[in-house]
């Protein structure tokens, strides 16, 4: 699926968010508190767009790795950003050793991970000690006037534009894999699960995004 809407993806990014995608990575990227010389994994990196915004905060002379399991999400990744390393590479088995990123960061990706606490697990292994792990996602929000919005947003709108692209499936699974996704508490409490500490996160855009941070035990 996420192959086939490759070509199109950061298009329906931009008319689904009004652009505003761009600024909620740069958050997500700030919370990561990356260092010139650093080192940051960026899983379920799609075309790439979150791994970029890591890269301009570990210049000079660190490192960027965007790993997917989309080899057409990572073609169009290396067209945008060729001086990046973009490798294939399943987030539930990450082929990294443990302790070996300043960060991991994930948008957008986790709420299409089949086993949750094992992706978070993953991204927790492969940070060292004092490492941050960065969860940008949709969530639900539980008032109105945004709930309904929300509802209107994705249960009509979305689903209408995916249509459009001749891709309905992947943009009617959009709205029920966000529904299936715990809500900001439950998500913190698997990251605990997977051992990082401090977690704390910020609802932006009204409550429909969620940008959760947590600290990998000493
Ligand atoms: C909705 S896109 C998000 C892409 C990008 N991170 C962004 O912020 O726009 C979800 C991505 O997760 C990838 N993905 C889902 N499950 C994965 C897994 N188990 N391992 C690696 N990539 C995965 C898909 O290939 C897809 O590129």
């Amino acid at each position: 699926m996420f192959d086939r809407i490759a070509g199109f993806y950061d298009v329906m990014n931009s008319v689904m968010t009004a652009g505003l995608h761009h600024r909620w990575r740069e958050r997500a990227a700030d919370l990561a508190r990356l260092r010139p010389g650093d080192r940051a994994l960026d899983v379920a990196t799609g075309t790439g767009d979150l791994a970029v915004e890591l890269a301009r905060r570990v210049a000079p002379g660190g490192e960027v790795i965007g790993s997917d399991f989309s080899q057409g999400m990572l073609e169009r990744a290396r067209t945008k950003a060729p001086e990046l390393t973009w490798e294939w590479g399943n987030a539930l088995e990450l082929p990294y050793p443990d302790d070996s990123f300043d960060a991991a960061t994930v948008g957008f990706g986790a709420r299409n991970f089949s086993d949750l606490d094992r992706g978070l697990r993953e991204m927790a292994r492969v940070v060292r000690p004092g490492g941050r792990v960065v969860v940008l996602e949709i969530t639900t929000p539980q008032r109105p006037p945004l709930s309904t919005f929300f509802r209107v947003w994705f249960d009509r709108i979305v689903p209408l534009l995916g249509r459009l692209t001749g891709e309905s499936l992947a943009y009617s699974y959009l709205p029920s894999s966000v529904r299936r996704f715990p809500a900001p508490e439950g998500l913190a409490a698997a990251m605990e699960r997977a051992g990082l500490r401090d977690i704390r996160w910020i609802l932006t855009a009204g409550g429909i995004i969620a940008i959760h941070v947590g600290t990998k035990q000493g």
